[in-house]
């Protein structure tokens, strides 16, 4: 099974992945996270999207589609792709279709996250995550359960991604209104979308998210 989830900055997109993988087996296909792994790496893709990304604007088409190109066969093997954050223009939706096809594969599902924008800049200024393992926490909705432990791993150093400040959120979000938005009505007319309230606490969104994919 491939799905997207599409969804503006801080709409719940990673959580919901990680659970699924978790879950399900299935292979995350974050490109925000490839991107991120690339810039710290130091590699020539890395330097390229490393002022983009802290500027809160979109990496070239051809960078992120690449990326996915180079991951969708491992993807394949696990039982389906969740694509979080890919694709985010008209551009890397035709380029996802052109992957999928190439290997007779198709999408089965768009999860449209449906969030108040107003709200996800609390939810982003105030997510960290585990150093050691990546999980990811909330300063108000998701603590670890013991102070400064990692409930996954039992680490104790914590970080905070250099773009989740409030001026930059705001370019994001601007971002995807203006580019990711406008591939919904694409998926709307090929049937593919579920529109599901991701406002909801954390639980209740994967339930409705998991009665998608079983139903
Ligand atoms: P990316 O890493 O994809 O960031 P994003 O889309 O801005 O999404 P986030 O990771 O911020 O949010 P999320 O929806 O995953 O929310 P999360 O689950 O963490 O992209 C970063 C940058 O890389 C881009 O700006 C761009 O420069 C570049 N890039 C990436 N992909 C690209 C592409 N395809 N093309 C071009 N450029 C690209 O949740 C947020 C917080 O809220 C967490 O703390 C979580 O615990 C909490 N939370 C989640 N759900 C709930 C809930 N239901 N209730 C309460 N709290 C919740």
């Amino acid at each position: 099974m491939n799905i997207i989830l599409l969804g503006p900055p801080g709409a719940g997109k990673g959580t919901q992945a990680s659970r699924l993988v978790e879950e399900r087996g299935m292979v995350q296909l974050s490109t925000g996270d490839m991107l991120r792994a690339a810039v710290k790496a130091g590699t020539p893709v890395g330097l390229q999207a490393k002022a983009v990304m802290e500027a809160g604007e979109l990496v070239s088409d051809a960078i992120v589609s690449a990326l996915i190109g180079e991951r969708l066969d491992a993807a394949e093997a696990h039982g389906g792709a969740i694509f979080d954050g890919y694709p985010r223009t008209k551009a890397q939706a035709q380029a996802l279709d052109l992957l999928l096809d190439e290997r007779g594969e198709k999408l089965d599902l768009v999860i449209e996250l449906d969030v108040d924008e107003d709200a996800l800049v609390d939810r982003i200024t105030g997510r960290f995550t585990c150093a050691a393992c990546g999980e990811g926490y909330h300063d108000r909705y998701k603590l670890p359960r013991v102070q400064d432990t990692c409930d996954a791993c039992g680490g104790h150093e914590f970080k905070r991604r250099p773009d989740d400040n409030e001026e930059t959120v705001r370019t994001r979000m601007a971002e995807y209104r203006a580019k990711t938005a406008p591939i919904l009505p694409i998926y709307e007319a090929r049937g593919l979308v579920r529109r599901v309230d991701g406002m909801a606490p954390i639980g209740e969104v994967g339930a409705v998210i998991d009665a998608l994919l079983d139903g």
